[in-house]
C-alpha cells in the first residue's frame, strides 16, 4: 500500500509541477511579448507607454500599459505570483521525494563521490541555498549597475557550479541540482524583488506618494534574468530522460552550451516582438550549438574508451548483465525499495537482454546512467564490452 501511495503522490506532484510551470512560463512569455509590442499613439491617456490590439478566442483585446500607474487605482488588481510559487513548491517537493528520499539511487554516484544518501541530500540543499544567496549578493553588489557584467559573472558561476555538481553527484543528480538552483533563483526574483516592489509601488500610489523609480528598475533586471533562464531550466528538467546528456563525459559542457543558447534564442523573439527585426542568425547559432551538444554526448561515459574491445561473446555480455543489472531488472527485484522491474525493463534472460540491446547500450555502455550511482560496481572494461557487443550488431551467439 505504501508503494502505491508513494507512486501516486509523486505522479500527482509531477503533474502539478508541470501544469504550474506551464502557467508561469506561459504568462511570463505573454507579458514579455505584450510589453515589447506596445505602440505609442496620439491621444492615449497621460502616463501610458503604448497600446496593443490582440485577437484571441473569438474576441478583440485592447491593451494599454500605464508606466507607473493610472490616475486612479482600480478596485481590483490581478497579481501574477502563484504560478511561480506553486512551480517552486511542487518542484521542491519532487526534489525531496525523488532525489533526497531516494538519494542512494538518484543523487549519489559512488564513482564520483562515495557518500551516504542523507549527506548528499544535505550537500544539495546547502549548495542550493548558498548559491541563491550568492546570486542575491551579486545583484546587489557594486557590479549591480552594469547589467552585462552581472550576467557574465552569473553565467561563469553557473558553469563552475555545474562542473562542481558533476564531481559531487550522479550526472542526473547534478542536472536536476543545477536546474533546481536556477529555478530557485527565478522564483526568488519573483518572491523577494518583483512582487514586493510592485506592492511598494501600489502602496505609495494609494497614499498619494511618488513611487521610487528604483523599485521598477530592480524588478526589470530580475525579470530579464528570468526571461533568459527560462529555456535552459526547462531543458535541464527534461534532460533527466536523456542518458546521453546527463551521464556522459562532457555533461557539464553540454549544460554550459545550453545556458548560453537559451538567451540567444530568447533574443530572436525579444527582437522580433519589439519590431526591431528578426535576427535570423540566431537559428544558425542555435543549430550549431545543438550540433556540438550531439557530438559531445557521443563521447561516452566518464572512464570508458569506446570501441576499444573487439566483438565480445554473448556469454560475456550475459554474465555482465546478470551480475550488474538483473537484481533490479527482474519481475521480483532483490533490491530493497524497488518493487517491480524499473520502467518495466527486465534483463534476466538471454532473450530479454537481446530485446533490450539498444536501451542497454544507451544506459550502460554509451553513458553511465545505469546502474544508478553505480550501486553494483560495473567496471569500465565491462561497459566497454557492452559497447563493443552492441556496435557489432548485438548478436546472441
Ligand atoms: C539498483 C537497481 C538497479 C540496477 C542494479 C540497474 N538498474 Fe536500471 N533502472 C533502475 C531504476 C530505479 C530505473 C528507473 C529510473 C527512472 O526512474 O528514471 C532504471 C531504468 C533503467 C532503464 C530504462 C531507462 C528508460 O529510458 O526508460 C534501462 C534500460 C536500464 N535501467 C538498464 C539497466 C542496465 C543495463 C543495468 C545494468 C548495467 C541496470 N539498469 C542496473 C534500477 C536499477
Amino acid at each position: 500500500m505504501e508503494l502505491v501511495l508513494v507512486e501516486w503522490l509523486s505522479m500527482a506532484i509531477r503533474w502539478l509541477h508541470v501544469i504550474a510551470g506551464i502557467a508561469w512560463i506561459g504568462s511570463s512569455f505573454y507579458f514579455i511579448h505584450l510589453d515589447l509590442s506596445l505602440q505609442p499613439r496620439e491621444g492615449l491617456p497621460p502616463g501610458v507607454q503604448g497600446e496593443a490590439w490582440q485577437v484571441h478566442g473569438g474576441g478583440f483585446y485592447h491593451m494599454v500599459k500605464y508606466l507607473v500607474a493610472p490616475a486612479r487605482m482600480p478596485d481590483e488588481l490581478t497579481w501574477f505570483k502563484w504560478e511561480a510559487y506553486t512551480t517552486w513548491l511542487s518542484g521542491f517537493a519532487l526534489l525531496v521525494v525523488i532525489y533526497y528520499l531516494g538519494a542512494e539511487l538518484y543523487l549519489v554516484d559512488r564513482a564520483a563521490l562515495d557518500m551516504p544518501g542523507w549527506a548528499a541530500a544535505l550537500v544539495s540543499l546547502g549548495t542550493l541555498m548558498l548559491a541563491w544567496l550568492g546570486y542575491e549578493l551579486l545583484c546587489r553588489s557594486f557590479f549591480a549597475g552594469d547589467d552585462r557584467l552581472v550576467a557574465l559573472i552569473g553565467y561563469a558561476c553557473l558553469v563552475v557550479l555545474t562542473y562542481l555538481f558533476t564531481t559531487l553527484f550522479s550526472g542526473r543528480g547534478a542536472f536536476v541540482q543545477i536546474g533546481a538552483l536556477i529555478g530557485t533563483m527565478m522564483v526568488g526574483n519573483v518572491f523577494v524583488i518583483i512582487i514586493p516592489n510592485q506592492k511598494k509601488t501600489v502602496a505609495a500610489l494609494l497614499s498619494g506618494k511618488q513611487p521610487d523609480p528604483k523599485w521598477g528598475k530592480e524588478a526589470k533586471l530580475r525579470s530579464v534574468h528570468n526571461n533568459y533562464l527560462t529555456l535552459p531550466v526547462v531543458f535541464l528538467m527534461i534532460s533527466t530522460h536523456s542518458p546521453l546528456l546527463f551521464a556522459t563525459k562532457y555533461n557539464w559542457l553540454i549544460v554550459a552550451i545550453v545556458l548560453a543558447l537559451g538567451p540567444v534564442i530568447r533574443h530572436f523573439f525579444n527582437s522580433r516582438h519589439s519590431g526591431m527585426g528578426s535576427p535570423w542568425w540566431v537559428w544558425g547559432v542555435a543549430a550549431a550549438g545543438m550540433g556540438v551538444i550531439a557530438l559531445l554526448s557521443a563521447a561516452g561515459p566518464r572512464e570508458v574508451k569506446l570501441g576499444a574491445a573487439s566483438a565480445p561473446s554473448f556469454a560475456a555480455v550475459e554474465d555482465i548483465v546478470l551480475t550488474r543489472c538483473s537484481m533490479c531488472h527482474t519481475k521480483e527485484p532483490l533490491w530493497a525499495g524497488i518493487a517491480a522491474a524499473p520502467k518495466g525493463v527486465t534483463l534476466d534472460t538471454a532473450e530479454r537482454i537481446h530485446a533490450q540491446a539498444r536501451l542497454i547500450a544507451l544506459n550502460a555502455a554509451r553513458s553511465d546512467a545505469m546502474p544508478p550511482g553505480n550501486i553494483t560496481e560495473i567496471t569500465a572494461e565491462e561497459r566497454g564490452i557492452l559497447a563493443a557487443w552492441f556496435a557489432a550488431g548485438a548478436k546472441v551467439k
